[in-house]
């Protein structure tokens, strides 16, 4: 398995003449497993065509600020939360310098000044350029950033000349993304089971008791394993949201809480990590009529009962090498109210939503959260995306092991 199989990578394009050799870039990165997105300038179009890059990339080319991306004012946000990692290739001295200092003034330059992550610079301009004193100052601004500098080779140069300048070739650029990201698969040979979404609870055949669950946080930490090279058994309730395929995402799809409690126990014997964040429905309606219910009374009482706890459960039959992670949705007291839940399921961390922060909870594409381990030491995130918090609790996971 490739370290690139589902990973988000932008490519950035700037332009000179190397351009020529970015659809390859994209085309082995693709066979690799990861998704593509490409962010050009206008100079760039130049040398490469935006069909090229999009039929390579199956996916649209940002390369204006404005006109193209009336989907969003704040695009160059969402790309950079959506990408893993940022590749710029060719990068001329132009954008180079702009980076070193700070300047957006275009979308590429804009979306690298928003981008929080991994970037790779991969040089090339003519060798007089290149051992240009302010080049070669800028460079090493951006290597004590902490930008990966994918340095240019020695060689035969667009301008007829010879010497260093030359963009690394794809294949080398691509192994050395694929080794970064080899260097991050912490959780192969794991398997983790995760529960996702809401339950839904049969009153007769067409009506049901659920809740608002969109399944996103579970799904985003099913993925951020399986990114780092876990196998994940998905115990999903019913949901709408779309889930990429992946070799190592198993999903089981299930109904009601019965259904769960029943794939889970099965899924998590194996597992060495368990992460409950499914909205369990508490209750379920006692009878379960068949066919359609009749309109005949004023009031229509339903008798509930009590599902069972499947956290509460696998905590009963944890074992000593097992991790167990439980969420905690709360209004009041919520601190209490979540050490409580953690220590009487028997859990290693619980992760605790208030439902009185703004941007937290049900249906929203971020979430505040608050993790306390079993010695209940206490760690507040700030308001993240959804993907974000979900790295915060894998790399805790993993400073726990
Ligand atoms: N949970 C579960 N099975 C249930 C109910 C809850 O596995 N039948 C899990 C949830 O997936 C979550 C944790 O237990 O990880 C806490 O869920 P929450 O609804 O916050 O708490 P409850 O224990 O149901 O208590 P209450 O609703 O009274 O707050």
């Amino acid at each position: 398995m490739s370290a690139l199989e589902g990973k988000n990578i932008l490519v950035g394009i700037s332009g000179g003449i190397a351009a020529y050799k970015t659809p390859t870039l994209i085309r082995f990165l693709i066979k690799k497993g990861a998704r593509v997105k490409v962010v050009a300038t206008k100079n760039a179009l130049e040398f490469v065509t935006t069909l090229t890059l999009q039929t390579l990339s199956d996916n649209k080319v940002y390369t204006d600020m404005f006109g193209e991306w009336n989907d969003t004012s704040t695009k160059h946000i969402s790309l950079s939360e959506w990408a893993d990692c940022f590749v710029v290739a060719p990068a001329t001295a132009n954008i180079i310098g702009k980076y070193a200092n700070g300047i957006a003034d275009d979308v590429l330059s804009t979306t690298l000044l928003a981008f929080k992550k991994t970037v790779f610079l991969c040089p090339a301009m003519n060798s007089v350029m290149y051992f240009n004193k302010s080049v070669q100052r800028n460079l090493n601004i951006l290597r004590q950033d902490g930008i990966q500098i994918i340095d240019s080779e020695e060689g035969f140069l667009a301008c007829g000349t010879s010497g260093k300048g030359r963009m690394e070739e794809p294949e080398i650029i691509v192994d050395k993304v694929e080794k970064f990201f080899a260097q991050n698969l912490d959780f192969s040979n794991r398997v983790i089971t995760i529960t996702a979404g809401p339950t839904r609870e049969r009153i007769d055949s067409v009506r049901f008791i659920s809740n608002n669950s969109s399944g996103r946080m579970g799904v985003v930490i099913a993925e951020e394993f399986i990114n780092r090279g876990a196998n994940v058994n998905l115990i999903l309730g019913p949901v709408s949201i779309d889930i990429p395929k992946n070799d190592r995402l198993n999903i089981v799809g299930v109904e009601s809480a019965e259904d769960m409690y029943k794939q889970t126990l099965r899924y998590a014997q194996n597992s060495s990590i368990i992460v409950c964040a499914a909205a369990v429905a508490d209750y379920t309606s006692k009878d379960k009529y068949k066919g359609k219910m009749k309109k005949k009374i004023d009031v229509l009482q339903l008798d509930l009962v009590p599902t069972k706890d499947i956290l509460k459960e696998l905590g009963k039959k944890k074992t000593y090498s097992q991790i167990l992670v439980g969420f905690a949705l709360e209004m009041d007291n919520e601190l209490e109210n979540a050490k409580q839940k953690l220590h009487s399921k028997n859990l290693d961390f619980i992760i605790l939503n208030s439902l009185r922060d703004k941007g937290a909870g049900f249906e929203v594409e971020t979430n505040k959260v608050t993790i306390i381990d079993k010695n209940d030491t206490i760690k507040e995130f700030p308001l993240k995306s959804k993907k974000e918090v979900a790295r915060d609790i894998v790399d805790l996971i993993k400073e726990y092991i």
